[in-house]
């Protein structure tokens, strides 16, 4: 199946290779894109003000989506609509809440009221959701059975004891299914869960198929390396680059499920071109898990540099300890596996950083405000 997809936010990391995919794939191809000043603010723009790697194949759109009009004004011929616009930062979150749930939970708002209300052509909608939403991942008991813990406390955060415990006993951390209850911690996972929420409800009262992908740690070339609230490999990067440790939070033993944002284009260009009319909500992540000290060791190796993480021994209020997905139901409904092993999906990242501009590090920057409004303990 072939058509018009319109990409909200696709001129961010992930929309421009799920561009790039879906122009691949003989899709028409429109980006609406604000083009926001703390994701776009140091990267190369072109002469129009575009990002330079921005697949010139895609017709573009410069708006907010919530700007009066903006969303209905680029609906015209769409049949497909992927959702990605959103502004992308758990710390951030927690001090700018107004700003987040503004734009992430009224954002979507705009858009699915606009698609109740007007004419339209779109046949299929997918929206990106997040592993955030989870809360602490899934883990096992001694006996072998399910459990969903309640985040750490202050008091066990205090004594910097990190791991799991419930009534006493270890717990052993397992892949995250989509049947964990969602257990947000953060205003940015809470928008994101309505996010999911909004768009599955609205999407079946409308008829139109709709598929929440609950991304995991995403990483690979065009994630802005100058933005302090982003993902974990573009920040520890900037650090290096700029010869500084990657700054860890608590032991560094946390485990994260990283996937690489082919990976991640695929499985929305996947649910799109799919005709399975469900709504539901699947995972997206490599299926392995890897510690945030192992990332810092590898980039730390990859770009040559023999710098060691430096472990804060603090905590984020609101940080899980382990979460990884458990893979299989894409897998069996859509057929979607990972194609980029950890050791390639690096490489790729690594190959794009040579040629980038080299970014500003602000990490310590970010970790003074988090600090100051008490986030970081
Ligand atoms: N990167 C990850 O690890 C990850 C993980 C889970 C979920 N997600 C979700 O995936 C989506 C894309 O994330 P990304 O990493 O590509 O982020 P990104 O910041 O690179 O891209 C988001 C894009 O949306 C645009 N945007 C933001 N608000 C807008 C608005 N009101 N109107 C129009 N455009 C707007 C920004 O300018 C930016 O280009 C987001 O919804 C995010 O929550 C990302």
């Amino acid at each position: 199946m072939t058509g018009h997809v319109l990409i909200t936010g696709g001129a961010g990391f992930i929309g421009s290779h799920l561009t790039d995919m879906m122009l691949e794939r003989g899709f028409e191809v429109t980006v609406l894109d604000c083009l926001s000043p703390q994701v776009h603010g140091d990267a190369e723009m072109d002469v129009d003000g575009w990002p330079v790697y921005l697949n010139p194949g895609a017709h573009r759109i410069r708006g907010d989506i919530l700007d009066d009009g903006v969303f209905e004004g680029a609906l015209s011929g769409v049949t497909h609509l992927c959702h990605l616009a959103a502004s992308v930062g758990v710390g951030q979150s927690m001090t700018n809440i107004v700003d987040y749930t503004r734009n992430n939970v009224m954002g979507a708002a705009v858009v699915l009221e606009t698609l109740s209300r007007v004419p339209h052509t779109v046949q299929r909608i997918a929206v990106a959701s997040s592993m955030s939403s989870y809360g602490e991942g899934e883990y096992r008991r001694i006996d072998g059975s399910a459990v969903a813990p309640p985040t750490r406390g202050h008091d066990q955060l205090a004594r910097r004891d990190w791991e799991l415990e419930l009534e006493g006993e270890s717990l052993a951390p397992v892949p995250t299914s989509e049947d964990k209850p969602l257990q947000p911690t953060s205003i940015y996972a809470i928008n994101k869960r309505d996010h999911e929420e909004m768009f599955l409800s609205v999407g079946r009262a409308l008829g139109i198929p709709t598929i929440a992908l609950r991304l995991f740690n995403v990483y690979g070339s065009r994630q802005a390396l100058s933005n302090p609230y982003t993902g974990v490999a573009a920040i520890f990067i900037s650090r290096l680059i700029n010869d500084q440790p990657p700054l860890v939070f608590e032991d560094g033993e946390q485990r994260r499920d990283f996937v690489h944002v082919h990976d991640v284009a695929n499985a929305f260009a996947t649910v799109l071109e799919s005709d399975l009319r469900i709504w539901d909500a699947f995972n997206v992540g490599s299926g392995q898990a890897v510690s945030v000290n192992e990332m810092a060791f590898t980039l730390a190796h990859l770009l040559h540099k023999n710098i060691a993480p430096r472990i804060l021994e603090q905590y984020r209020v609101g940080d899980i300890r382990h979460c990884f997905a458990d893979i299989g139901k894409i897998e069996r409904v859509f057929g979607i596996r990972p194609e980029r092993s950890f050791e390639d999906g690096m490489a790729e990242l690594i190959d794009w950083v040579r040629v980038a501009r080299k970014p500003t590090d602000r990490s310590e920057a970010c970790l003074q405000e988090l600090s100051v409004s008490k986030l970081v303990v």
